[in-house]
């Protein structure tokens, strides 16, 4: 196993796919090494791709606002993408690419050994949770992987197109909250 650091440099230097061939940066996660929680999206944006950072963009401050919502700091959790490099016109990453990159994100589950894992979206949901993932159907459920606890919001960029959808999600980070407090012993959650 890899640590942190080498896990990291292997990223940035990576071509497993062709996505490296219009990168800016690779996006390899932020937050605490030490999260007790960790999100993951789909894979980088314009923004993301420009800053290196993930969710920085629309979406990345309405994140931001979901978690605050919850009395959660950005700072206090970890942020990952299923794909670590942009794809062309944000279209959603093929098959081949996620599998080309999935390992990088299984070595940072790895490491951090989270209790809770919130998937942003479909698409992360149906990599990390199972292949026929319905977000409208399945949005908010948890379920058990590998004695992680799991579950999945719509993606904020979704909750930007759909506000309609934003009564359900606030319902699903109240349920995010009270895992949180069940489960987790050093999250600190603001009232
Ligand atoms: N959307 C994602 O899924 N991930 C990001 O990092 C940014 C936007």
């Amino acid at each position: 196993m890899r640590n942190w650091d080498e896990l990291e440099a292997a990223c940035g230097a990576c071509r497993n796919c062709s996505l490296w061939e219009g990168r800016t940066n690779v996006v390899f996660g932020v937050g605490s090494r030490q999260a007790e929680v960790l999100f993951i999206g789909e894979g980088p944006g314009e923004n993301e791709d420009l800053q290196g950072e993930p969710f920085v963009g629309r979406g990345g401050k309405l994140l931001d606002d979901m978690m605050g919502a919850i009395g959660l700091k950005r700072r206090d959790v970890y942020i990952a993408n299923i794909v670590k490099c942009r794809p062309p016109q944000n279209r959603d990453p093929m098959n081949t690419e996620i599998e080309a990159c999935i390992g990088y994100l299984r070595n940072q589950v790895a490491l951090l050994r989270p209790k809770i894992i919130v998937c942003l979206g479909r698409i992360a949901a149906m990599r990390v949770i199972q292949e026929d993932f319905k977000i409208t159907r399945d949005h908010g459920k948890w379920y058990e992987k590998n004695g992680v606890w799991v579950m999945a919001l719509f993606h904020p960029a979704a909750l930007l197109r759909d506000p309609r959808r934003r009564p359900d999600t606030f319902t699903d980070l109240k349920a995010l909250r009270a895992k949180i407090q069940e489960l987790c012993t050093h999250t600190p959650l603001a009232d």
